[in-house]
């Protein structure tokens, strides 16, 4: 098993859920200025077995030592090395947004930074490669050689979106989407805006009208829906470390309907899906409730005068919507337990 990124947040999550899995073993890790170091130079306060030295990732040797590997890297990184991975038969978890989108054209659209750097040319790729979201895509999921894990904001906001879309129960136009993330949430790698001069007791809106998490969003909900689906998103970044919360609100096509009824829907969806809980009417979300779990909370309100519904979840955007999300996947391509080794309980406070 092959960690590459093992330096960065999402990185250093999977090897935590990874290090006392009963089926899988670490043996390479992957990284760019990491390389050259012991893993306990760069992250001393989770030992690992035989303290592996992080390497420039190169596909002959990771094929050499591991049948998977989760990639955990920049958007525009990952590409580069997954055709030489998947050519010798190593089968990937990519966190980064990469192989989200089923057409290139549309990466290199949205990606547009990314792609000047470099000349894509894996479009068979994209094509193939599987969007992680476990509890609608497990089929897909368990046979695929490429893995692309949703982003937090996605996933979060698909999974209470994606059964009323799917069941034609909202109006396809006018869903507004407004969520909130930590700044973990930005990686580990230095940035200004994250100091914590900058982004403590202050919450400010970011990427406004056209976040690169929007068409990824819509690719989803409109292949769900089956016709296209265009939302309005905002993000925020809210002063805590990590934890995502997103509210959905939409129209109900039909009036008479309570927030008991819809709830029965998310329920009944979800009902065979350990991760995510939905919550009585009237309870709603807290991100401290999913920290360091690979849970999903999700409730559901209406308000009758309006026809308006509104769908909250919070998950812990560095598990459930990333490197537990990744592993939910791994479980599910080698044919394990989905949940094996993966946290539901909280600490808490
Ligand atoms: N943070 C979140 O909440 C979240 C949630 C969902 C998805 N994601 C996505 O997951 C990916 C990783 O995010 P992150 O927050 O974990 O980032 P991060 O903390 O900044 O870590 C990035 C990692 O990528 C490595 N890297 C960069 N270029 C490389 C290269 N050419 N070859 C090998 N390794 C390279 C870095 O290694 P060195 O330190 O050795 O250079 C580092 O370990 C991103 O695409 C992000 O969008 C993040």
């Amino acid at each position: 098993m092959a960690v590459i990124g093992a330096s960065g947040y999402g990185g250093l999550q999977t090897i935590r859920l990874l290090l006392d899995h009963p089926e899988f073993e670490i043996t390479f890790l992957g990284g760019e200025r990491s390389s050259g170091k012991s893993w306990s130079d760069v992250n001393p306060f989770i030992p690992i077995p035989n303290n592996l030295t992080i390497e420039i990732p190169d596909p002959d040797k990771i094929a050499q030592v591991s049948d998977f590997a989760v990639l955990s890297m920049p958007n525009g990184r990952a590409c580069q090395i997954v055709p030489h991975l998947v050519k010798r038969n190593v089968r990937v978890i990519d966190l980064s947004a990469d192989y989200r989108f089923r057409s290139l054209d549309k990466w290199n659209s949205v990606y547009l930074n990314e792609s000047r750097s470099i000349n894509r040319k894996d479009t068979a790729l994209c094509e193939t490669a599987v969007y992680g979201l476990p509890e609608w895509n497990c089929n897909a999921i368990r046979s695929a050689d490429i893995v692309a894990a949703p982003g937090c904001f996605p996933t979060a906001s698909l999974l209470p979106l994606l059964p009323f879309l799917n069941q034609g129960m909202i109006e396809y136009d006018g869903i507004i989407i407004d969520a909130k993330t930590g700044t973990s949430g930005g990686g580990r790698s230095p940035k200004e805006n994250l100091l914590l001069s900058e982004s403590s007791e202050t919450i400010s809106p970011y990427g406004v009208i056209g976040h690169r998490h929007t068409p990824e969003i819509e690719q989803m909900a409109s292949h769900i829906a089956g016709q296209e689906i265009n939302i309005q998103f905002t993000p925020h970044l809210v002063p805590m470390v990590r934890g995502l919360l997103s509210t959905v609100y939409a129209k109900l096509r039909d009036p008479g309907l309570t927030s008991e009824d819809c709830r029965t829907v998310l329920a009944t969806i979800y009902r065979n899906n350990q991760f995510v809980e939905v919550l009585p009417v009237g309870v709603y979300p807290s991100t401290k409730w999913v920290r360091n779990t690979n849970k999903a909370f999700l409730s559901v309100q209406v308000d009758t005068r309006t026809s308006g519904i509104v769908l909250m979840t919070a998950i812990d955007n560095l598990i459930k919507g990333q490197a537990g999300q990744g592993v939910q996947c791994l479980n599910i391509m080698a044919g394990l337990s989905e949940d094996s080794n993966l946290p539901t309980n909280t600490y808490y406070p």
